[in-house]
């Protein structure tokens, strides 16, 4: 029996209660939005036994080679949230253009942007994958006309909403309303996310790192004297040894932020130079920004703030540097340090060391 625990539902209600700015049937939309996410948790679990699992022979809008599951994610998304009247306009990362709500239902007020199963190399291994989202207001008239992808391109700092699915171990919902950051686990007897990590916060120091390692040789300086100074651990300038983890599955990297502190990079590298970065602004960096700056991180593409980047498009990519704000900022000054000079390494003959690299 549920005997007063929380589930999602009531949690909404009472945000929505308790902040005048969340109009109309916002609650309702985060409830799609849910139930879009336990159908996709069903069907990632049931992997092979339902034949979901390998490609589905087609490719998105990035030109990656989509799955079975990617596929029926963003279905499971469209379906569950095109009916209901709350939203004007759905995209997807599987999608190049906008979706529109067909005619034949009620528009509403807000636009969802979402990755419908974000680390999906993993899914055919059995490792943890996730969905995100993003939930922004219409800007005015939008629901009155049709809406287009301007309409989407609004920086961070103005989303509504922006959670995760992580399908692990457990189901997780992590999700921000504006009022913390704060995660439910599902339970499958009775089919509810119920809040079991209320008011996460992110711890500010960390000694755990995330990043592909395989990348270095690309990497901007700033980030190659970051990670070069977490190696050389205890007999460094940081004076403290570093651990280093990398799932390759986003939504998996920030929630080990949340629960354990720790910072992750994809940052800016020069392998193709035709994308500043790997991962998607709209519905990638900017959901998890805010998940995290609501739990006392940071996120930033190393020299500006995540949150305050205006999009120029719909699947724009950037450089993201999140987790920890101790290590945030770090990084940031080293991109600062590294922008003005000040950080040129140093090889000296008689000590054999980079010592112009401060650590204050
Ligand atoms: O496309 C996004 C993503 O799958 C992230 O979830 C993950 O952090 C990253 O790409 C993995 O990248 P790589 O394949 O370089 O390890």
């Amino acid at each position: 029996m549920l005997c007063g625990r929380t589930n999602v539902n009531k949690f909404l209600i009472e945000e929505q209660r308790r902040n005048p700015s969340l109009v109309g049937d916002f609650s309702m939309l985060m409830s799609d939005i849910v139930r879009s996410c336990k159908a996709i948790a069903q069907g990632v679990s049931r992997g092979s036994l339902a034949d979901l699992l390998g490609d589905a022979g087609s490719e998105n809008v990035q030109g990656e080679g989509q799955k079975k599951l990617d596929v029926l994610a963003n279905q499971a998304f469209l379906r569950h949230c095109e009916w209901g009247g709350h939203l004007a306009a759905m995209a997807s990362e599987e999608m190049e253009d906008i979706f529109p709500i067909p005619s034949e239902n009620p528009r509403g007020r807000y636009l969802l942007v979402f990755d419908p199963l974000d680390g999906s190399s993993n899914i055919d291994v059995n490792l943890s994958v996730g969905s995100i989202f993003s939930v922004l207001r219409c800007p005015e008239n939008c629901s009155g006309g049709a809406p287009t992808a301007v309409d989407f391109l609004q920086p961070g700092a103005q989303q509504v909403a922006a959670g995760y699915a992580l399908y692990g171990p457990s189901t997780m919902l992590v999700l921000s309303v504006g009022n913390g950051t704060h995660g439910f686990t599902l339970d499958r007897n009775i089919g509810e996310f119920l809040l079991t990590h209320p008011n996460l916060v992110i711890a500010p120091e960390t000694r755990e790192f995330a990043i592909n390692a395989s990348n270095e040789r690309f990497w901007e300086p700033p980030v190659q004297r970051y990670v070069s100074e977490c190696l050389a651990g205890q007999s460094g300038v940081r004076g403290k040894d570093f651990n280093m983890r990398w799932v390759a599955s986003m939504v998996a990297e920030v929630h080990r932020i949340l629960m354990r502190g720790g910072v992750f990079m994809y940052p800016r590298d020069s392998k193709d130079l035709s994308r500043p970065g790997r991962l998607r602004l709209m519905y990638e960096a900017n959901p998890m920004a805010m998940i995290v700056a609501q739990a006392g991180g940071l996120a930033s593409t190393g020299s500006q703030r995540i949150l305050d980047v205006q999009p120029t498009s719909l699947h724009e990519r950037v450089p993201v540097i999140l987790g920890s704000r101790d290590e945030v900022e770090r990084i940031e000054r080293y991109h600062r340090e590294h922008e003005t000079g000040e950080d040129q390494p140093f090889s000296s003959p008689l000590f054999s060391t980079r010592t112009l690299f401060r650590d204050d």
